[in-house]
């Protein structure tokens, strides 16, 4: 390969025509999906303190979201629920009544197959101590009781019309169960998306705001370690031989040698989620006057899709969709 003087690898930066034109990366419209927090008992948006621009919506307004969402073209939405009553067991998950099932009914509806409909498949929203299973009499997060519930939660979501299910409870074993269930009560069609590297993060603080999480304590039990990457592949290929047809690496910027790691290794598609605490870090910076905001937006969304994401949830996706459309530069 030749070099400098003959190669100048300037001469392809030169303008932003050249630019856009040498461009390994792209950001897809349709592979953008969009967190949308539902609370129950709230006739209006309530505002999310630590996550500026996100919102809290009522089920009311669900559908002009999902609409809004489905004619910019984006990909999906990922339902979580905020219940308005949580217990030991998390019955709110289970109950074809509860907020996050009725959601998931008014969004399918609203859909009208244009956008994918996806529910978050965790216990933590519902359960009254926040973990994201049922405890054991020593106070533990007991692994197996919860797959069972897991199980019921997941006919209770497909049968409220949800198409993608979203394991992010990181129980061993949960893709195992939640696909013989679906594929017992007949929703052989519904898919998994498994949050297989999900790991134990400072960085989902936010996002415990959104869903007014009450948990004490952390989730370190079953949640990975910021430490290992090896183990973040181990579980991608497991929940893949488990039956996921897309895995999940989360958060996604302080992991994206994780991400990159799976993405070479995974059968099946990669998605990764940049999460609240992502956002929140950007937004506030950049309020700040620190950074500037859309460079910022742009730039950590081109690296999660150049470490190997094949689809990215991020709280920006609607925004974007926008930026896409009117060819703005990313970055
Ligand atoms: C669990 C769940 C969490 C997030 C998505 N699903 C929270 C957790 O594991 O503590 C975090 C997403 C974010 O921070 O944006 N239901």
């Amino acid at each position: 390969m030749s070099t400098f003087p003959v190669r100048r690898l300037r001469r392809t930066r030169r303008t932003p025509a050249l630019r856009r034109l040498s461009a390994e990366q792209h950001l897809v419209t349709a592979q953008l999906v969009l967190p949308v927090f539902v609370k129950e008992g709230i006739d209006t948006a309530q505002p999310i303190a630590t996550m500026p621009g996100v919102m809290q919506h009522p089920l009311s307004a669900l559908a002009e979201v999902v609409t809004d969402a489905a004619d910019a073209g984006l990909g999906g939405i990922m339902l979580f629920g905020v219940p308005a009553v949580r217990d030991a067991l998390g019955s709110g998950a289970t109950d074809p009544d509860g907020i996050l099932n009725r959601a998931i009914a008014v969004a399918r509806d609203a859909a009208a197959g244009r956008i994918t409909v996806q529910a978050d498949l965790c216990l933590d929203e519902f359960t009254d101590h926040g973990h994201c299973g049922v405890l054991a009499d020593d106070g533990s997060v007991d692994n197996d009781a919860t797959l069972d519930v897991y199980a019921r939660m997941a006919v209770a979501q497909a049968d409220a019309g949800a198409e993608i299910l979203g394991l992010s409870g990181m129980m061993d074993g949960q893709v195992a169960v939640v696909r013989s269930a679906l594929d017992a009560a007949g929703h052989v069609d519904v898919a998994i998306l498994a949050y297989s590297a999900k790991y134990a993060s400072a960085f989902y603080g936010p996002f415990r705001d959104a869903v007014e999480s009450t948990l004490q304590g952390d989730r370190r039990t079953y949640q990975l370690d910021a430490a290992n990457g090896r183990e973040g592949v181990e579980e991608a290929l497991q929940d893949a031989a488990e039956g996921a047809d897309y895995v999940m690496v989360k958060p996604a910027g302080p992991y994206l040698d994780v991400l990159a790691r799976v993405a070479d290794e995974s059968p099946v598609p990669v998605w990764a989620y940049q999460v609240s605490g992502e956002y929140a870090m950007i937004e506030i910076a950049a309020a700040a006057g620190a950074i500037d905001r859309e460079r910022a937006i742009g730039e950590s969304l081109l690296g999660i899709r150049r470490a190997g994401a094949d689809v990215i949830l991020t709280y920006w996706a609607r925004e974007v969709a926008d930026w896409i459309r009117d060819r703005k530069d990313l970055a």
